[in-house]
């Protein structure tokens, strides 16, 4: 079994469209915004893209060279790499655990979204009060069955992909779709500013107010950076098993961060101008998307048209997520428990829906169900992005940071010795320390934030 011969991306354009398929998703453009607009838009934006290149390019790259240093999922990888020190492969298992767990609650929002097109389409908003468009978000999300139906439907087309394998699956779709999804983003955004009054709405997100920036909003941004680029929980340890020998990893994660960020502002152009012009709340908070923009597209000339489209485009961002987070759990279930790809595939999708159904149903049946004041969504919620993710960023940093010989990582970053990494102490001193110290902050910050 360690010796097989795995299937990997085919290209370095491969790689880079499947990586950034992962990280562009939910986050950028459903949460991103509303981040930005709950801590006064554009000094949060500054700081948030100067995390991700300072420590997010850096870490991308380590849980790269971890992947494909050990030709292996993201517990094989812990296994391979130190055999001796069995305690790492506690790691392995809580990203494990964290896909299972955003894999859920994730998909229940992208059901929603699937969901939102058809009633976009249908001009179910059309003519349509903003306290009607709120009451259909909540009595869509309160329902039991149909968000359950949207649920199964996601990851039912999530597994269609992944069971395809790497190269005919995940690679292709995610090479057709990425593009499709600039091209739709850069539409939207033409529409959304040249509409009257919408210089508002960029002022907004590029002028910077540090008056508005609250220590939680940076903390906020070092975990929107963490989330957004899919790292702290093997994803990328994962996709850097299928990284070709030859691809230059700086680049490669350059690449990554960079696309990932420029979606992230173009959903920012195309809602802050619109919301602004027809005069909304822009800190309206997690319904932002599915309350708000409703009412926007309905004001605007071609609003049915454009509503679609932009509900259109968040599901082809979720998808190519829902596709990473399977894929750690399918190559997993592979390679540890030597499952037929197949088989994997069905049961872990199998396992994700019969916890996203609880999470599903936190909106509904179950909203007064709490563990510790939060329903299974929010508790999910919490527990990753506030421990899970920064704990598994952390321990991931340290691995690459301490144990793993710097013989290793100079060699992946190097090709060999074929590329020239003349930034490779940079990188060493700021996986070693910059990343661990910035990351215990979040987590004391973010545990005595926690009501839990
Ligand atoms: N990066 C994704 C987003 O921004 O929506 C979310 C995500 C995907 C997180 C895959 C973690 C992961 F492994």
């Amino acid at each position: 079994m360690e010796n097989e011969k795995r299937a990997g991306f085919t290209s370095s354009f491969g790689a880079v469209a499947a990586a950034a398929g992962s990280a562009i998703g939910l986050g950028n453009i459903w949460r991103f915004p509303y981040t930005v607009g709950q801590y006064g838009g554009g000094a949060f934006l500054l700081i948030y893209i100067i995390f991700v290149f300072l420590l997010g390019v850096p870490l991308i790259m380590s849980e790269f060279i971890m992947g494909r240093r050990s030709g292996r999922n993201v517990l094989g990888a812990f296994r391979t790499l130190a055999p001796q020190r069995k305690a790492w492969q506690s790691v392995g298992w809580l990203a494990i655990l964290s896909s299972f767990l955003i894999f859920s609650f994730y998909s229940v929002v992208a059901g929603w979204t699937f969901n939102y097109i058809i009633l976009a389409g249908a001009g179910k908003f059309e003519g349509q009060s903003s306290e009607a468009i709120a009451q259909i978000f909540s009595n869509f999300t309160t329902n039991t069955w149909s968000p359950i139906f949207y649920l199964g439907l996601f990851i039912f087309f999530t597994a269609l992909v992944v069971v395809k394998g790497v190269q005919k699956g995940i690679e292709k779709t995610c090479k057709v779709l990425m593009p499709i999804l600039l091209l739709l983003m850069i539409l939207l955004c033409v529409r959304s500013i040249t509409l009257d009054g919408a210089s508002k709405g960029l002022d907004f997100l590029f002028k910077p107010d540090f008056s508005a920036l609250t220590a939680q909003g940076v903390l906020s941004a070092l975990g929107q950076a963490l989330f957004s680029l899919s790292l702290g929980m093997g994803c990328l340890v994962t996709y850097g098993s299928y990284v070709r020998k030859e691809d230059n990893l700086l680049k490669t994660s350059v690449s990554i961060a960079a696309a990932d960020t420029l979606i992230a502002v173009l959903a920012g152009v195309a809602i802050f101008p619109a919301v602004f012009a027809f005069g909304m709340n822009p800190a309206s908070g997690p319904s932002l998307v599915y309350e708000v923009l409703p009412n926007v597209f309905n004001s605007m000339p071609l609003g049915i048209v454009f509503a679609t489209l932009f509900f259109v485009l968040l599901t082809i961002a979720a998808l190519t997520s829902t596709i990473s987070l399977l894929e750690i759990l399918v190559a997993w279930a592979v390679e540890e428990l030597h499952m037929k790809r197949i088989i994997a595939t069905v049961f872990c999708a199998a396992v994700v829906f019969a916890i996203g159904v609880l999470c599903s149903l936190s909106f509904g049946a179950l909203h007064d169900f709490t563990i510790c004041g939060q329903t299974i969504f929010g508790l999910f919620d919490k527990l990753t992005a506030t421990y899970f993710m920064p704990i598994g960023a952390l321990a991931l940093t340290l691995f690459v940071g301490w144990q793993l010989p710097s013989a290793d990582s100079r060699d992946e970053l190097s090709n060999g010795g074929a590329l020239k990494c003349s930034y490779y102490k940079i990188w060493l001193f700021t996986v070693r320390y910059l990343a661990p110290i910035a990351l215990v902050i979040i987590l004391i910050a973010g545990s005595l934030g926690a009501e839990m």
